[in-house]
């Protein structure tokens, strides 16, 4: 490697990619992946979108498949508290990337440590360094703080996919008030909102503003070389669940969105102040943000919380068009 290039890997922002593959959580990894200024140093495994050891077979297929050589760590099968809730087979498929032609197969084998612990190790190594972006179930990150809650001030922040906050009518998708990753463990949302390393929230309010249609899948399949071909196969299943769950020509685009605001941030408009979780009775999973500088009399279960950052406006084509040149290795890609 030369002198500029391994400058350049240097410079490059350590990422611990938490993740449920998971149709959405594929074209994030691939967008992380082919970003220059990224370096993935672990992906981390939770259920979710189908059992830990499906989207742990699916994380090493995708590493295999998209050259990524960052360690894989298995991590959590079950949330802290409440019951599972099963495999998003109708979201997700069978295999959990879209009923894909082929057999999803892995010869790569995970780290031996479980996710948590790997997360544990790894922001040690690396105080302040690291970006935790977690697409799944929050269940590793809550497993991490508990285990060592010092990690909160060894992280150099955590952006999640998930939450929905109720702005611009955009409720949840799991139920009327809630998102599903949050939903599939609300305890360890509430544990990672309210821990003091700051967390950016990429929810529904946003990414239901971010639609990707076939055009764009179609510039993929095109122009991204064989694994935007991929993106193309695998969202074929995905996109006709969108037209048929909320009538729309294409899909919304949840997990790459998160990554887009590690890159862009001022893609996104953003609202301070501390994030609770319902977590039981009819609005579990509710994601409920008592904003700075406003009063309220009944404030107690937000008071002397750290304020955290919700994404609650976006610049949807932007975001697009970064995917999209990024995955296609042009401009902002490598
Ligand atoms: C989130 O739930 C999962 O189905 C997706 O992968 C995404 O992380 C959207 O609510
Ligand atoms: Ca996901």
């Amino acid at each position: 490697m030369s002198t500029k290039a391994s400058t350049n890997a240097a410079a490059r922002l350590p990422v611990i990619f938490d993740t449920d593959p998971g149709v959405d959580d594929a074209m994030a990894l691939l967008f992380a992946h082919r970003h220059p200024a990224v370096r993935l140093v672990g992906i981390t495994t939770v259920f979710g979108n189908a059992d830990v050891a499906v989207t742990t077979r699916n994380t090493l297929f995708l590493a295999e498949r998209f050259g990524i050589d960052a360690p894989v760590a298995r991590g959590a099968a079950l949330p802290l508290v409440r019951p599972p809730r099963g495999a998003a087979v109708e979201v997700h498929g069978h295999d959990g990337l879209g009923n894909l032609p082929e057999p999803v197969t892995a010869c790569r084998q995970p780290d031996a440590r479980a996710a948590h612990h790997f997360i544990i190790d790894t922001l040690r190594a690396r105080p302040g360094e690291v970006t935790l972006v977690a697409l799944g179930p929050l269940t590793n990150l809550a497993l991490a703080l508990a285990e060592e809650p010092a990690v909160a001030r060894l992280a150099r922040q955590v952006i999640v996919m998930g939450g929905a906050f109720g702005t611009n009518g955009h409720g949840g998708n799991a139920s009327p008030v809630a998102e599903a990753n949050v939903l599939s463990d609300p305890h360890a949302a509430d544990a990672v909102f309210t821990a003091p390393w700051p967390v950016t929230i990429v929810g529904l309010d946003v990414t239901h503003e971010v639609l990707m249609d076939d055009a764009a899948f179609a510039r993929l399949r095109d122009e991204g070389g064989a694994e935007g071909a991929f993106l193309w196969d695998c969202s074929r299943h995905y996109v006709r669940f969108y037209g048929r769950a909320a009538g729309v020509r294409g899909c919304f685009v949840h997990d790459a969105s998160a990554v887009a605001c590690l890159l862009e941030p001022a893609l996104f408009g953003q609202r301070a102040g501390a994030v609770r979780v319902v977590c039981d009775g009819i609005a579990m999973g509710q994601t409920i943000q008592a904003e700075e500088g406003k009063r309220y009399s009944h404030a107690e279960p937000w008071a002397d919380l750290p304020s955290q950052r919700v994404c609650t406006s976006v610049r949807a084509a932007d975001v697009l068009a970064l995917f999209v040149r990024t995955v296609c290795g042009g401009a902002g890609g490598r």
